[in-house]
């Protein structure tokens, strides 16, 4: 599996439904689903008792009902909270979605879906080993597997070591030295790019280390011409009302 790349689609669904629902709840995947959106970018880690869930931030209050850090509080406990009301009253009630939840939320409707491993800081191993053990008990066989992706190399050598047949990108938001020996090191098929990285020179350096290029997190409209212009093989929006993927398949 890592020697090929992710069948990448061309649009992906930031955090499930973009900037339209509460990020990283199973209301955000339908809103996506209902804009034609058939792949979802989604940032998973883990509650006190090992159960990995969605949520961006390592602390509760941004997006939640809740209070400090995720990682400090049961699943029983997250699962109860309102992860909807702070985005708009008529979300409220929209609770965390476990793991679990979103993959048979996905398998059911065929979407694929990109796990961004988001450890809370000190957890990387652990969750990287975690998601990617999950990922491989839930996933149908058959089906296009979901792709791993972190910003953490630890996560990512974590994932490798629990489901080493599971596709791996490595995500980075700046060009530090030695970034696509870590990606090729790491077994990863891509890496999945802050937007502005992407140049001619660093997507040619990507293909010719057979590695695909996905970018991040592409809201405007030059912008995504300009990445597909230089032959991205996929982009992950927030504006999932401005960018049509069935149109562009
Ligand atoms: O996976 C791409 C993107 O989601 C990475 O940044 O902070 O939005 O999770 P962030
Ligand atoms: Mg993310």
């Amino acid at each position: 599996m890592t020697s090929s790349r992710w069948p990448c689609p061309r649009w992906i669904a930031h955090r499930g439904g973009g900037t339209l629902a509460p990020e990283n709840t199973l209301a955000a995947f339908r809103v996506g689903a209902a804009h034609g959106y058939r792949a979802y970018e989604c940032d998973v880690k883990l509650s006190r008792d090992g159960l990995p869930f969605l949520l961006h931030d390592a602390t509760l209050e941004r997006t939640t009902s809740g209070q400090g850090r995720a990682a400090d509080q049961d699943w029983a406990a997250l699962s109860r909270l309102d992860a909807g009301r702070w985005m708009a009253p008529a979300w409220a009630g929209e609770p965390p979605p476990s793991l679990d939840a979103i993959v048979a939320h996905c398998l059911a409707l065929g979407h694929r879906l990109n796990v961004e491993i988001k450890p809370t800081p000190g957890d990387e191993v652990r969750t990287g080993e975690v998601v990617a053990a999950a990922l491989e008990r839930l996933w149908r066989p058959g089906e296009v597997p979901p792709l791993l992706s972190s910003f953490q190399t630890q996560a990512l050598e974590g994932a490798r070591a629990a489901a080493p047949a599971l596709p791996r990108a490595l995500l980075i938001d700046t060009a530090w030295d030695g970034w696509l020996d870590a990606a090729r090191g790491l077994g990863c098929v891509a890496v999945v790019a802050n937007h502005r990285l992407l140049d001619a020179p660093r997507v040619a350096a990507l293909r010719e280390a057979g590695l695909g290029v996905l970018a991040y997190t592409v809201n405007e409209t030059d912008d995504a011409q300009r990445l597909l212009a230089l032959g991205v093989d996929g982009l992950i929006t927030d504006r999932i009302d401005r960018f049509a993927p069935a149109l562009d398949a």
